[in-house]
């Protein structure tokens, strides 16, 4: 056993909170000894996993009182990140939040300041920052090989949409704003960090083009007359019905984005290609770098400068890595562990949070009042320095 361990609870135990798996060390630096969720038998089983001695509750305040708890994970679903950050960083616990921070600008800012005036540890679960291709990305662009950036292009082909976005909560407005932020957190987040510029200005365009419809609310999958022929018929655990009519977050957008230094960006999200993945291309001024996520590669080809510095084209192979999301996952969580018992700086920051969310939020306001440009406010002056 460690001399330190960090002692940790959950709020939502399955689905993303099974990140608890890579916090529970018995005989590590940290234990989980709680979990909260509203669905008693996802508790249950959670408890069963975890060895039985785990405390377990339906109601998340029980957490907070209680001396034996450190820190705390929220990962249920994002617009009820603000209410569970906000009370766990003012019971005075460390705090794991999962992407998107909050729904709204304004939630992310109540966090932030609970975060300011506790002292307690915050970080943002950006496991993208941890992933390898996308740190070969930034490395790269850290050593200057294609020189200044001014552009970004991002493509991304969400095949998996009506696997996770449009058969449960995340297809409405009132629970996720946008998938703008709720998909797109990560990678507005990535083109923040890879060119450390935020965006102050954006304009989107978008619409629903393939969910959503005239089914009933209350439809799912395993009961549908239709479910034989159905193109996104799930069998669980996410079952109701993807073109139901209170689906209302565009599945097809286009977002541009205006960063510190004059960097121009885009975001292409679509929710019904049959493919996954991010491709992402940045062009500096000596020349540019690509990524392609299925041949696990990055690309780089510099112009050529009339001296002797030309530098040559490269190809990168990137390495695979164990454990979920391209590795990424048992990495965040010692990196979370490594900032409350360490005191550690944070690879994915609370100000980079609140920064993709209110990227989001602005460019989804834009497409719902056509396409107009926004304003993207800037973090509170005392947190600028902390940026990353
Ligand atoms: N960083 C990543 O790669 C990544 C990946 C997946 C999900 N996420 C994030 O994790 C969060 C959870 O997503 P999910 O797909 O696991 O959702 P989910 O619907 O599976 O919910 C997760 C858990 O929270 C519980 N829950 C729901 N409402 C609750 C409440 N009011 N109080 C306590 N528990 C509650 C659910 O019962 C479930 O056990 C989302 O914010 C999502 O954006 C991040």
């Amino acid at each position: 056993m460690v001399d330190t361990q960090l002692r940790m609870a959950m709020i939502g135990v399955s689905g993303r909170g099974g990140l608890w798996r890579h916090w529970h060390q018995p005989q590590g630096r940290s234990v989980v000894v709680a979990g909260a969720d509203v669905n008693p038998d996802r508790l249950a089983a959670f408890r069963q996993e975890q060895g039985g001695d785990a405390f377990i509750t339906t109601d998340y305040r029980e957490l907070l009182t209680r001396p034996d708890i450190d820190a705390i994970a929220v990962t249920s679903p994002d617009f009820c990140h603000e209410e569970h950050a906000v009370a766990a960083l003012e019971a005075g616990k460390h705090v794991f939040c999962e992407k998107p921070m909050a729904i709204t600008i304004a939630g992310c800012d109540r966090i932030l300041e609970a975060w300011r005036a506790h002292g307690h540890r915050l970080m943002v679960g950006f496991n993208m920052r941890y992933m390898n291709i996308f740190r070969t990305m930034k490395e790269i662009v850290e050593s200057g090989a294609i020189g200044e950036i001014k552009a970004v292009w991002v493509r991304h082909f969400v095949g998996r949409g009506s696997d996770f976005y449009y058969h449960d909560w995340h297809a409405t407005r009132q629970n996720a704003t946008s998938l703008l932020l709720q998909k797109g957190s990560h990678d507005i987040d990535m083109i923040h960090w890879i060119t450390g510029r935020y965006t102050t200005r954006t304009a989107a365009f978008g619409s629903l083009d393939f969910f959503g419809g005239d089914k009933p609310n209350d439809l799912t999958c395993p009961v549908c007359d239709l479910r034989d022929t159905c193109t996104e018929y799930m069998e669980g655990p996410r079952v109701q019905c993807a073109f139901r009519q209170e689906v209302d977050v565009e599945d097809n957008q286009v977002m541009i984005m205006e960063l510190e230094g004059g960097i121009k960006a885009s975001y292409l999200q679509c929710h019904f290609t049959p493919d996954y993945h991010r491709n992402y291309t940045f062009i500096g001024t000596e020349g540019r770098m690509e990524n392609s996520e299925p041949d696990m590669k990055v690309w780089v080809k510099t112009r050529l400068s009339n001296s002797y510095r030309d530098l040559a084209d490269r190809t990168y192979d990137v390495k695979p890595a164990r454990g979920g999301h391209g590795g990424a996952d048992p990495v965040i969580c010692g990196d979370f562990v490594d900032m409350c018992l360490d005191g550690k700086q944070p690879i994915a920051t609370p100000q980079a949070g609140r920064m993709s969310v209110a990227a989001g939020v602005q460019a989804a306001y834009s497409l719902r009042h056509g396409g107009m440009p926004m304003d993207v406010p800037a973090l509170p002056e005392d947190l600028l320095r902390y940026r990353s």
